[in-house]
């Protein structure tokens, strides 16, 4: 029977906090292996579909997403990218990743990717829940978890699973509930941020060009044959309001110019955020019935758009992990969670930290920070073993199997 103001209950193996794009593969994963899931988010649909986020694919995850079934959409919308650009000094270096390491990365935002997984989740009869709120998640140190909330036309739910999995995003509420003794939370802050705008333009490349000069990083991404975005490093407090369209082309400009006299095409900007980064990693990863996923359990800075590749990875060890557990009714394949999902954490937050540092302009470097950053930049342009270790990065990782 229902509790005194609850108006649905329902009972699955598996309910998942937050409907992002690791919450919904999730979900989708573990449907094709026959394991029932619901998903929650407190955001709405159009509230994730309309928030800009990185935009480079690993060709692992677009793998996964055709073979899975989600949608073959990537092959038709996004670009194969075999390569990508590193600019200083003036000059432009490729890194061509298909030649060193074998492997591609695609441009596909995960906006589109999220619009897939919904789509796909909708035809496939799942139940995601946007737009909740009261959250709370309950029970979590015992083997009958609940997730109870509000739904978007008021009525009150109440899920009763096995497991619960937090994939709620960098503002987790999940990851509060380890206690606080039990926990240890990994962290960096960064003197800078990245000011992103969306602009009405053609390409101005034909891949990722990611730019090192003494006015500061900037990064130029492309959308559409008539959209690109665009990056460049400014500070953490900047206000979006103070830079006009040719302050911000300007800025851009300056910081990819060079003697081969590049330049940027310009239109007009429709789109201005200040995005904040940090490092940081919480462990464990799973504490009782409930797993950490995606942003909830770590985030790394945009540089080398490592995030949802992540948090992909992170799922589809999970999915695995929780179908055995559930089929064999043995909760300790649970602790193969961790070590699985961990070894990539680390060595992402490695190569993020690596390739934010090897880019951008703290606040009070001098001329040698500079040049010593420009030494390192030829060492890795510079040298097999260099391009090498980027390419092998930025394409990914191979999953760990046990
Ligand atoms: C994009 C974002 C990134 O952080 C990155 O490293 C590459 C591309 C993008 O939004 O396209």
């Amino acid at each position: 029977m229902a509790d005194l103001g609850t108006d649905h209950v329902s009972d699955v193996p598996v309910v998942v906090v937050g409907g992002g794009p690791a919450g919904l593969m999730l979900t989708h994963l573990l449907a094709r292996a026959g394991v029932e899931s619901i998903a929650v988010d407190t955001r709405t649909r159009h509230e994730i579909e309309t928030t800009h986020r990185a935009g480079i694919l690993e060709a692992g995850a677009a793998r996964d997403l055709v073979e899975t079934g989600v949608s073959d959409r990537i092959l038709r919308d996004g670009h194969e990218h075999e390569g990508t650009e590193l600019r200083f000094d003036g000059r432009a270096h490729r890194i061509h990743f298909k030649e060193l390491v074998g492997e591609s990365v695609w441009l596909y935002p995960q906006t589109d990717v999220f619009i897939d997984l919904a789509d796909a989740r909708a035809r496939d009869g799942g139940t995601v829940h946007f737009g909740i709120s009261d959250t709370e998640v309950l029970d979590i140190e015992t083997d009958h978890p609940r997730v109870r909330f509000t739904a978007e036309d008021g009525a009150r739910h109440e899920i009763r699973a096995r497991y619960v999995v937090g994939a709620d995003g960098s503002r987790s509420m999940c990851r509060d509930l380890v206690p606080e003794g039990r926990r240890h939370r990994f962290a960096k802050e960064y003197p800078f941020a990245w000011f992103g705008i969306l602009a009405e333009a053609p390409m101005s490349a034909p891949e990722l060009v990611y730019a090192q000069s003494e006015h500061g990083f900037a990064l130029i991404s492309q959308r559409t044959e008539t959209v690109q975005r665009m990056y460049f490093q400014c500070d953490p407090d900047e206000d979006v309001d103070s830079w006009p369209d040719e302050r911000i082309w300007e800025t851009l400009q300056a910081r990819v110019a060079g003697e081969d006299g590049f330049r940027l095409k310009e239109g007009p900007v429709f789109e201005k955020t200040v995005l904040r980064f940090r490092s940081f990693v919480q462990q464990p990863m799973r504490w009782g019935s409930m797993c950490l996923a995606g942003d909830a359990a770590h985030t790394v800075p945009p540089t080398g758009a490592r995030g949802l590749n992540l948090a992909l990875h992170d799922v589809k060890v999970l999915a695995d992990v929780l179908t055995r557990a559930l089929g064999t009714g043995d909760d300790a394949v649970l602790e193969e969670y961790q070590p699985r999902a961990l070894q990539r954490v680390w060595r992402a937050q490695n190569f993020s930290y690596w390739m934010t540092q090897l880019l951008h302009t703290a606040p009070g470097t001098g001329d040698f920070d500079h040049r010593r950053q420009v030494g390192e930049l030829d060492n890795v342009v510079g040298t097999r073993a260099g391009r090498t270790y980027l390419a092998e990065q930025y394409t990914g990782w191979p999953t760990r199997e046990s």
